[in-house]
């Protein structure tokens, strides 16, 4: 039996967050520059695609580039615009034959124009797609998110269209950018580092945390899979106790 075999289908979660790290190390370990390893990246992301459209996953959200990534050196910087395009070039015709539909969250503004317009034109070209969605959170900060909310909701108080009394999670969550997105009840992070490093801090309230040495350039469907396993076999009990879930 294979590994997505003994996975539950029925209990595979619907939304699953990747911190995609480890690639400058695995460039590291094979005698290249970070550049390579990020290379080498974009074929785990088509394999976890892959495997995400074939177990019925509805969301995946990759951490592909934050905030705090414009600080590297601008030659990598640069290399990882390039490489975003030259992939959107070259994946976007199979994620539409897969039914693939493509959105982004992050401070997009600040992508150089010819990247935002590639990306713009992936995103409105698979936005009729009906089967996973590939949340790519590019330039995003899970604080930048959460006071772009706070800042859009003072000013919705100003203009009369909120009222601060109906101020709630519900509300909250509507100004920001997963708006309308459930969420993810899994959170994997490759390479063996144990942080959370700003990403959907909101979002991940209950989710379980995966933790794996995997390296990202060598991640592959296979290791989603049992990622998912493993999250199929906890309890969730959402501040419960095992008795209420159960019964
Ligand atoms: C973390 O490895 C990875 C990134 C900062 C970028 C992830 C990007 C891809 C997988 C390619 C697809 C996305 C784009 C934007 C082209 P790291 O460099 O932090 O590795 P290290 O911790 O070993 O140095």
């Amino acid at each position: 039996m294979t590994i997505s075999e003994r996975l539950h289908i029925s209990k595979v979660p619907r939304h699953v967050a990747i911190i995609m790290d480890g690639n400058g190390r695995w460039a590291a370990r094979h005698g290249s520059v970070r550049t390579i390893g990020h290379e080498q990246g974009i074929e785990a992301v088509r394999s976890t695609v892959e495997g995400a459209g074939e177990i019925g996953i509805d969301y995946l959200t990759l951490f592909a580039f934050s905030t705090e990534n414009w600080y590297r050196p601008v030659e990598e910087v640069n290399a990882l615009m390039s490489l975003l395009v030259h992939a959107i070039d070259a994946e976007t015709d199979n994620l539409m034959k897969n039914n693939v539909r493509v959105t982004v969250i992050g401070e997009t503004s600040k992508l150089p124009e010819h990247v935002r317009l590639k990306l713009m034109g992936c995103v409105d070209r698979l936005k009729n797609n009906t089967g996973l969605t590939v949340i790519f959170a590019l330039s995003y900060s899970s604080k930048w998110e959460i006071t772009e909310a706070a800042r859009k909701i003072a000013s919705d108080v100003l203009e009369g269209k909120v009222n601060p009394d109906d101020i709630n999670n519900q509300l909250f969550e509507k100004y920001l950018s997963t708006s309308g997105i459930p969420d993810p009840e899994l959170l994997i992070r490759t390479s063996g580092e144990y942080r959370i490093s700003n990403f959907l801090l909101w979002q991940i309230a209950y989710a379980e945390l995966y933790f794996t040495e995997v390296l990202w350039p060598d991640f592959r469907k296979e290791d989603l899979f049992r990622a998912i396993q493993a999250f199929q076999d906890r309890e969730r009990r959402f501040g419960l106790t095992s008795e209420q879930i159960t019964s």
